[in-house]
């Protein structure tokens, strides 16, 4: 087992910040066209010396265990960043700890990436109410929540 894979088994023995965020200022949910998974991405917002901060991040994923490890690990890194320190982290980046994404996995780091850049780009978040859960769009469309294809 690569030190990577093994990274990857540690990280979901504790996934951290797995599960919906009622409260949150935004959400993204991104699809991969390449196996079709999804990933959702919740953000809250706080101050911190004067600037907008993510506080905290949560995610839901229909994916494989390596997305599951990187966005634990990512919204783990997020918390503390500026909305511009968050954008600039690309899929590598948020792997944190689990080392250098395999050539085959990357596709897995950047629907983190994806689910974080939308959830960033969007102008609001639906009332939790509307935010339907990712088992829930494996049912018929409801029209509430935009899912973005990478
Ligand atoms: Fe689909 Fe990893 S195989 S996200």
């Amino acid at each position: 087992m690569s030190d990577f894979e093994e990274n990857v088994r540690q990280a979901l023995s504790n996934p951290q910040n797995q599960g919906e965020m009622p409260d949150a200022d935004r959400v993204g949910t991104v699809g991969s066209p390449d196996c079709g998974d999804m990933l959702r991405m919740w953000l809250k917002f706080t101050e911190k010396d004067g600037k907008k901060v993510i506080d905290r991040a949560s995610f839901q994923s229909f994916g494989c265990q390596t997305a599951i490890a990187v966005a634990s690990m990512a919204t783990e890194l997020l918390k503390g960043k500026t909305i511009e320190e968050a954008r600039s982290l690309s899929a590598q980046d948020l792997t944190g700890d689990l080392g250098a994404l395999p050539p085959m996995k990357i596709h897995c780091g950047q629907l983190v990436e994806g689910a974080l850049r939308s959830a960033l780009d969007g102008t609001s978040t639906p009332a939790p109410e509307k935010v339907d859960t990712l088992s829930d769009q494996l049912a018929p469309p409801s029209g509430q929540v935009k899912i973005q294809f990478l």
